[in-house]
């Protein structure tokens, strides 16, 4: 199918301006998304559009975008006021909640809000300036809702796709938002819609019928003003070749020596951005019960515990990380004794061998968020574990779990149940641990990064053509 030149938009550039010294430097960013789309982004897209992570000062603004339009990034730069009230306010402390069932984290806040329509108006004229006739604009995510219908004002032919990392909820939480109608029209601009499962369609397709009685026709397509929208799931997955290959490199198998050095146990691992939705209080009283349950199993297994800091400005998080270490301190202090700890935590990021080689060894991978769009974790965990001896605990709330049938599947609500499946990981016989994480990375290595982009642009292309052919009469 003919290439066309895509615009990515999404709130983060694939790298940020971090302070180093005095001065501002460019590094990666972390994240399911922009890890995910930085894979694809240079054979699909032409260009991508978005915040580079920190505030710059306005007489430092022309040489930083110098510096991102040499790597085809251009820049969105938001204040500190717009920092606050867009993203950590009306993103994260407004729609992230009530998107991941925490309706009463949620806050309702005219100022957030007010903030979010300015925010997605800035990332709007962005994409109208960088746009050359025969673009086509793909928008990221539930910070940018708004800039479908904002785009199509001003380029009313240009062909708009739109996806949604998070999870859509039910229409009885969305209901909730007081800026409910206006959020589903923001995105109703684009012609295609795009979410991680079928039950996020559901969901979409049963709020809009609702809110804005609208319903799709035979082909399961919306209607507005004669043109057609697409809803569609399209699971979003990682660059599985990259992973496996790094899990193989020797700086990988030098990190791996030097974790197999912390002592002789078993190795249970999670790894996930500091965050309610990830379910991380439940998955350490989870281990507490196991470690409670089974005196065996003391000084037998530590688990490597890797939080990625995230969002701390925001109050909800500020406690989650005080309960958290509250929690470790307390399963530590009970059960450690001379040379063994029952945790090893972290706080920080981990470079790409360290993260590889933790997936690599560790015996049972826990990743049990209460909800999440999709959970990249879980498949790069499979993509990594080339040794094919290591299991995957995963929450039936997870994206992932729709596609990841030969984990251990769980609600990491009960407690006990996890605590017996904890066992359950640890004590499975080789030859089903080989034969599930076989069947795992099939199904990883087949639907990647690079065949979910694909789906996605081929149907913004075909869209693009049906709009462009002239019109039978
Ligand atoms: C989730 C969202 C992404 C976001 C990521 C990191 O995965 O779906 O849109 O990139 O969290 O969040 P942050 O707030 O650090 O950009």
């Amino acid at each position: 199918m003919e290439q066309k030149r895509i615009i990515n938009v999404s709130n983060r550039l694939p790298v940020k301006l971090c302070r180093v010294a005095d001065e501002l430097i460019l590094q990666q960013s972390e994240g399911g998304l922009a890890t995910g789309l930085s894979s694809v982004f240079n054979n699909y897209c032409s260009q991508w559009i978005g915040w580079p992570g920190a505030v710059v000062v306005p007489e430092h603004q022309n040489s930083t975008t110098m510096e991102l339009n040499e790597r085809n990034l251009t820049p969105v730069y938001l204040s500190e006021e717009e920092i606050a009230n867009f993203y950590e306010g009306f993103s994260n402390d407004t729609l992230w909640p009530l998107f991941h069932y925490f309706p009463s984290y949620s806050n309702y806040n005219e100022q957030y809000w007010r903030s979010y329509v300015a925010v997605n108006k800035k990332f709007a004229d962005a994409v109208v300036n960088v746009a050359r006739p025969g673009d086509m604009v793909w928008v990221h995510d539930y910070q940018l809702m708004l800039v479908p219908s904002m785009v199509r004002a001003m380029a009313p032919d240009i062909t708009i796709g739109y996806f949604q990392h998070i999870p859509f909820p039910d229409y009885e939480i969305f209901r909730a938002l007081p800026w409910k109608a206006e959020l589903l029209k923001g995105l109703l601009g684009a012609d295609i819609i795009g979410f991680q499962t079928k039950a996020d369609v559901r969901h979409f397709l049963s709020t809009v019928r609702t809110v804005l009685s609208m319903t799709p026709n035979g082909n399961k397509e919306l209607v507005m003003g004669g043109r057609k929208i697409v809803i569609e799931a399209f699971p979003i997955s990682i660059d599985h070749k990259k992973f496996h290959d790094l899990a193989k490199e020797k700086a990988t198998d030098e990190h791996v020596q030097k974790v197999k050095a912390m002592g002789d146990t078993k190795i249970m691992l999670s790894i996930d951005r500091l965050d309610y939705s990830k379910g991380i209080l439940q998955r350490l009283q989870a281990y507490e019960l196991f470690l409670k349950k089974h005196p065996e199993w003391r000084q037998k297994v530590t688990l490597v515990h890797l939080i990625v800091p995230s969002r701390d400005n925001v109050p909800n998080y500020k406690k989650l990380k005080e309960e958290m270490n509250r929690q470790i301190s307390q399963i530590n202090g009970t059960y450690s004794v001379f040379g063994w700890q029952p945790i090893q935590h972290f706080y920080q990021s981990f470079e790409p061998h360290m993260l590889a080689a933790l997936y690599k060894i560790a015996d049972v991978a826990i990743v049990t968020p209460l909800r999440d769009g999709m959970n990249l974790v879980s498949k790069e965990y499979v993509a990594c574990n080339v040794d094919q001896n290591g299991v995957l605990l995963l929450s039936e709330a997870a994206g992932a779990a729709a596609e990841l049938t030969d984990a251990i599947l769980l609600n990491p609500n009960d407690t006990k149940d996890f605590a017996n499946k904890i066992y359950e990981g640890l004590t499975m016989p080789a030859k089903e641990k080989k034969e599930r994480m076989q069947r795992m990375q099939q199904v990883v290595a087949e639907a990647d990064i690079f065949q979910w982009a694909e789906r996605f642009n081929e149907r913004m292309t075909e869209t693009d053509n049906e709009k462009k052919r002239p019109q039978q009469t």
